[in-house]
């Protein structure tokens, strides 16, 4: 049967003061609807049955994703005891997973990302679920790319994978490299070579072939799989083990070295909100470009971004451009938006409350 992991413990600092460590990007509601962690789970409806979706967060997060995720079975939601990077709470998946059925087909999936075209994003995992049962590989899901971005994993695609007995809409490639965040510069020249994708972050592998790719290239966590496996109180294994595994993402520690990777190219939309110039994207124009969720003036003012979380709140502008300026009920930032990035140095320097 098909499982789904989400992966929804990341911290998220990039959007301080809506953020804040118990409260990352997949539990903020960025867009007015929903937070994207419920875009998610309800993104894979009809796609994989509820009691087949896994979540793993913090203690931290815990009781809000709890809330969010109140329309899953209550065992099917884990904190992890220590933050560990993606790679631990994948494994802690795999074995979770392969205590219910050992020759499941699993996707990995973030909780952070804003996809719109649900019909599109089925029909490529579909063809990656297909092909995941039927080929012996890693399968991932590539991003067309379009600048030269070093905080995302790059795909090198080879020719069009043979998979005897596979018929998909959307044929795999085999994958010739897998490379994780690589400089400015080296991601310029893959763009300049061409041939290369972004990795979209989400994972699609049978239960045998993964846990064999771990024994290989990642024997610590092909270990600690089987530790689960065999144990007869899988917390207090967990609670035991897993704060000894080293942090690590999976990308680094499983994909750049797995023996066979597969890529099926993304027809759907694809952001992953990393700052606020990518929610200014999806808010409304006032004026002279200025993206705003609230009632706004403005007189001589351009290019800002305007979110207020204080419901009512009238926000108003007088000769001042390029600001991001962000309202919660407790903290005001404003920010040049040039140094959106840097805002996550900011969270750092702020009082252990904010
Ligand atoms: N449970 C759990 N525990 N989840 C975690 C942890 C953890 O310790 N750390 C991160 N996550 C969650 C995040 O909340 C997010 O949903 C997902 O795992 C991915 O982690 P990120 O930290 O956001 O990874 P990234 O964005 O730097 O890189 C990954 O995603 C890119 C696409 O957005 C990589 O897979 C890149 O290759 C990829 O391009
Ligand atoms: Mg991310």
């Amino acid at each position: 049967s098909t499982y789904a992991l989400i992966l929804a413990g990341g911290s998220g600092t990039r959007f301080w003061p809506l953020s804040r460590n118990s409260r990352p990007k997949q539990l903020l509601n960025l867009f007015g609807d929903d937070t994207l962690l419920q875009q998610t789970i309800d993104r894979l409806d009809g796609l994989v049955p509820k009691e087949n979706i896994l979540i793993l967060t913090n203690s931290q997060q815990e009781a809000a994703v709890r809330e969010v995720a109140s329309m899953l079975p209550a065992e099917n939601i884990f904190a992890e005891p220590a933050k560990r990077d993606t790679a631990p709470a994948v494994a802690l998946g795999i074995g979770l997973v392969a205590t219910r059925d050992p020759d499941a087909t699993m996707l990995v999936l973030p909780a952070d990302q804003l996809i719109k075209d649900t019909e599109a994003y089925h029909s490529v995992m579909r063809d990656a679920i297909t092909t995941a049962e039927k080929a012996d590989g890693l399968v991932t899901i590539g991003i067309k790319p379009t600048w030269p971005c070093s905080s995302y994993g790059y795909i090198e695609r080879g020719s069009r994978a043979s998979i005897p007995g596979l018929a998909v809409e959307n044929p795999a490639a085999e994958v010739k490299r897998f490379r994780e965040k690589p400089s400015t510069d080296l991601a310029e020249t893959f763009l300049a070579r061409g041939g290369f994708c972004w990795n979209a972050g989400m994972f699609v592998w049978s239960l045998p072939t993964v846990i064999r790719e771990l024994s290989t290239h990642a024997p610590e966590l092909a270990h600690f799989v089987s530790e689960i496996r065999r144990s007869k109180d899988i917390v207090a294994t967990v609670n035991a083990q897993f704060p000894k595994l080293t942090p690590i993402s999976i990308d680094y520690a499983l994909m750049e070295q797995a023996s066979r990777v597969l890529n099926i190219e993304a027809t759907f939309d694809w952001d992953d909100v990393g700052s606020w110039l990518s929610v200014a994207k999806y808010l409304d124009t006032v004026g002279d470009n200025n993206q705003v969720n609230t009632p706004v003036t403005e007189i001589d003012s351009e290019n800002n971004i305007v979110f207020s979380a204080s419901k009512g709140s009238h926000i108003s502008l007088l000769g001042v451009d390029d600001l991001i300026v962000v309202q919660t009920d407790d903290a005001i930032l404003i920010a040049n938006r040039h140094q959106a990035d840097a805002i996550k140095k900011l969270s750092n320097k702020l009082p252990p409350e904010l």
